[in-house]
């Protein structure tokens, strides 16, 4: 059997997280955040993202979502996000459930909304008979492993706070499509006037946890965006209790994202970016075999700009795969005998893991 190709939550925990949590492990440390851990936690997010930059570890990724909607939002506000957005298809309605939010889904186009989608919707503004569209919510990379260029995030964020709305990003793979940019976390983020960020760490080599990051007021593009931070900043504390994401024992979360983002003296490439880039690399390696594969029944159907390949093929052929390696099935893309699939990379994918999937592929599918 190859390694699982279903997602890089399926990757073990990379050794240098694994390091800085049994570092972490030395004697007694206040607990629910107020360790040298999490102290140092913030140090390092105000480097990172800007200097009033305000990072908040929690458990999962659907936590961090939906603890920042919530903190965008006001119990009449709508959330316009995208179709494929993990908040609006894959977190069982948490942020209607557990927010009380409305999602405002927009058609997109290989995972990515455009301004007028955030301009359509504002229309509803002042209208005492629709969710108000207060929080605009991107994902980066987006769940159909695209990627926003940092002009259209500026667009976007323009777009959403000249209807003042406030941005979240959901950030589970902001390091593989920075490390596909070739840029850093700030330039996706704090540059491209976002607010709140879902900094995403288990799907790139964390063992769990992540964290909600409140970006600093005074970096803000407009004075409502930094009212609506500061706003943030004050309500995430009390949402991440009432949400049952904060951890008693947060240093061992610190510690994880600590390993990710660097030590303080930034000599060398953080882990973020060393994991992200073999993630990147093994999916373009898979998406070349694919398109190799010209003339079979077998065709990538997105761009690849992450760590996912998606790709369509007739769906005798899928389950003939599934025999040496397991991955899911996308709703998208689907006829009676074609289905779309995703093929997920991790920091853990090796070039002979990547290979061996193509031989087996090569196997499974039929000429055209
Ligand atoms: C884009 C995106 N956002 C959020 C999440 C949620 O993460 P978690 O499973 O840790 O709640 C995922 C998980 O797959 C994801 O792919």
């Amino acid at each position: 059997m190859l390694p699982p190709f279903a997602s890089d939550n399926y990757a073990p925990t990379h050794p240098e997280v694994l390091a800085a949590i049994a570092a972490a492990n030395d004697g007694y440390a206040v607990a629910y955040g107020d360790d040298p851990w999490t102290a140092r936690l913030g140090a390092r997010v105000r480097e990172v993202f800007g200097p009033g930059a305000l990072a908040f570890p929690v458990l999962n990724g659907t936590g961090a979502n939906v603890v920042s909607l919530m903190a965008a939002s006001t119990r009449w506000s709508g959330v316009v996000t995208s179709d494929v957005a993990h908040v609006h298809t894959d977190e069982n309605g948490a942020p209607e459930r557990v927010g009380g939010l409305k999602l405002l889904a927009r058609t997109s186009v290989d995972g990515k909304i455009t301004p007028d989608d955030v301009v359509a919707w504002s229309a509803d503004a002042g209208d005492v008979h629709r969710a108000q569209p207060h929080v605009l919510s991107l994902t980066q990379a987006t769940e159909l492993g695209t990627v926003y260029t940092p002009a259209e995030l500026r667009a976007l964020t323009d777009a959403a706070h000249g209807a003042g709305m406030v941005v979240h990003l959901d950030g589970s793979r902001l390091a593989n499509a920075a490390a596909h940019l070739g840029v850093g976390l700030r330039e996706l983020t704090t540059d491209v006037g976002v607010d709140l960020l879902s900094l995403g760490a288990a799907k790139n080599g964390g063992l769990l946890g992540e964290a909600v990051v409140v970006l600093g007021p005074d970096d803000a593009p407009t004075p409502g965006a930094a009212t609506a931070r500061r706003a943030a900043a004050e309500a995430v504390p009390y949402l991440r209790k009432s949400t049952m994401q904060l951890a008693s024992k947060a240093r061992y979360l610190s510690a994880q994202l600590l390993a990710m983002l660097g030590d303080e003296d930034g000599d060398g490439d953080p882990l973020w970016l060393r994991n992200a880039r073999v993630a990147n690399a093994a999916a373009q390696r898979l998406r070349a075999g694919v398109d190799a594969l010209d003339g079979r029944e077998v065709r990538a159907s997105r761009p690849t700009e992450s760590n996912a390949v998606f790709a369509t093929l007739p769906r005798t052929a899928a389950e003939s795969l599934r025999r040496h390696t397991r991955f899911y099935d996308w709703a998208d893309g689907e006829t009676s005998d074609r289905v779309e699939v995703r093929w997920m990379c991790s920091w853990a994918t090796t070039d002979a893991d990547v290979d061996g999937f193509l031989e087996a592929l090569s196997a499974a599918v039929p000429t055209g």
